[in-house]
This record gives C-alpha cells, sequence and structure tokens, in this order.
C-alpha cells in the first residue's frame, strides 16, 4: 500500500529520497514544473528513460503527439530491457492519467520491482512563469489543462498500488537528496516476466563483453549526488 514519505532526516539535515535499483520511479507532474531538470540533477542520463526522447527517436520530434502509441512502446520496451538488467528506471513523462501510470505499474510488477511515484507539487503560476521562460514553452493553456489533470490525479495516485508516493514542493525540488540501494532480482524471475516475442537473438556474449574496459560499479549506475548505501 502507498505511503506518503516522510523524509527522514540524516546528519546533513537534508531530505533523503531513498530508492531501489532495480525499480520504476515514474514522475508525475504538469508540463514545466521541473521534472526533467529534477531527473538531470538527480539521475544518470541512462537511468532516465523520457517520453520526450522516444518521441524523437520514434519520429523526429519531441513534441508530436501524433506518435504518443510507438513513442510509449518504446518507453516500455526499454524499460522492460533495464529492469532485466537491474537497472533503475526513472520514468520522464507527466504521468498524468491512470492509464498511463498504471502501465508503468504493472510493468514493476511484473518484474517485482518497486514502483514509485514522485509528485511535482508545484503552483500552476510557477509552472506557466517556467515555460514562459524555456526556449520551447507548451503554452498556458496546455499547463492548465495538465495542472487540472493533476490536481484531480494526486489525491487517487494513492489508492494505485505504488509501493511509495514522494511529494515534493518547489522547495523540497532544491534541497531533496536521493539514496539508491542495490537490491537485485534474481535473474530467473527476470527473464520470466519478459514476453516471449523476440524474433532475433542478439547470440552468445562475446568472450571479451564482461572484461573490457571500467569493471562495473558494484553499485550499479548512480546518481550524480547520490550518496553510497549499503
Ligand atoms: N527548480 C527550478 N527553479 C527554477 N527553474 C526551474 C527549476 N526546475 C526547472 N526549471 C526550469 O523550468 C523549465 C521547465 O523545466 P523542465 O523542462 O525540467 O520541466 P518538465 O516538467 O520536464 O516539463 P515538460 O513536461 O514539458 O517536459 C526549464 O526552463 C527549467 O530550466
Ligand atoms: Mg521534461
Amino acid at each position: 500500500m502507498a505511503t506518503a514519505m516522510n523524509f527522514p532526516q540524516p546528519q546533513s539535515g537534508a531530505r533523503v529520497i531513498r530508492l531501489i535499483r532495480p525499480s520504476v520511479v515514474v514522475l508525475c507532474g504538469p508540463a514545466a514544473c521541473g521534472k526533467s531538470s529534477f531527473a538531470a540533477k538527480h539521475f544518470r542520463p541512462t537511468q532516465i528513460v523520457s517520453s520526450d526522447r522516444a518521441r524523437a527517436l520514434v519520429c523526429d520530434d519531441d513534441r508530436d503527439q501524433r506518435f504518443q502509441t510507438q513513442a510509449f512502446a518504446l518507453v516500455h520496451f526499454l524499460i522492460e530491457q533495464r529492469l532485466t538488467l537491474n537497472r533503475l528506471c526513472v520514468v520522464d513523462s507527466t504521468a498524468l492519467t491512470q492509464a498511463a501510470r498504471k502501465g508503468l505499474l504493472d510493468l514493476a510488477r511484473r518484474f517485482h520491482v518497486p514502483a514509485v511515484v514522485l509528485l511535482f507539487d508545484v503552483p500552476l503560476a510557477t509552472c506557466v512563469e517556467r515555460d514562459a521562460q524555456r526556449e520551447r514553452s507548451v503554452g498556458q493553456a496546455v499547463i492548465e489543462r495538465q495542472y487540472e489533470l493533476f490536481v484531480q490525479a494526486r489525491p487517487l495516485i494513492r489508492q494505485e498500488g505504488f509501493d511509495q508516493v514522494v511529494e515534493l514542493s518547489a522547495q523540497d525540488m532544491e534541497e531533496v537528496q536521493t539514496e539508491i540501494a542495490f537490491r537485485p532480482v534474481p535473474r530467473a524471475m527476470t527473464a520470466a516476466a519478459q514476453p516471449e516475442r523476440r524474433r532475433f537473438s542478439p547470440g552468445p556474449p562475446r568472450p571479451d563483453a564482461e572484461t573490457k574496459g571500467t569493471p562495473p560499479d558494484p553499485r550499479g549506475p548512480s546518481a550524480p549526488n547520490a550518496r553510497p548505501t549499503s
């Protein structure tokens, strides 16, 4: 059952969001509330599965809303592959509809990993102001519509089955820290979660595949400012 996050107070006094790798971390908030900026500050680029990026990859335009089906198929595919490898998946999309959130929650369940939602509770006026100042603004009408969806969704999200619901005010977004702890899911369980739909096989790994380059960080990919945890 979802619980609001009561931030523990570490010695430094900063609030901490404690996350597990692998997991599905769903960012939820209207346009221009600061989701992508927050993600860039706390997570590695490769840990962020972005719907804008997926749109760009499928149709060359990250704002073209006509190809949502293809873009989100790619988002889900990337999450599946990453979870198979016990990777963190920070999903950067608005996640304002229950259907969108349920799709992500179902993926997390299928792979036996925690599902967390970060709610970006930023005032409408701030979103509008930030949008007006950015290079590619979406406009006040879009933000108002999305903000309304966010207000409607906020009380419902706690009943949707997420393991953790973290509410972040504009001030929290400035101050909060993240910690990522590694709790791998046994390979047999992630393999069983993979759908039987592969038409090709990448073949066996090259003999040197695991040995070339820098040895992997045992903590796995972590945020630039993530604090190491056991
Ligand atoms: N904490 C902050 N303080 C001031 N400005 C911010 C902050 N966070 C983000 N911004 C600015 O607000 C604008 C919108 O931020 P961002 O692109 O991260 O929002 P978003 O929620 O990802 O929007 P979208 O849903 O459209 O992708 C950007 O110009 C960004 O630089
Ligand atoms: Mg964004």
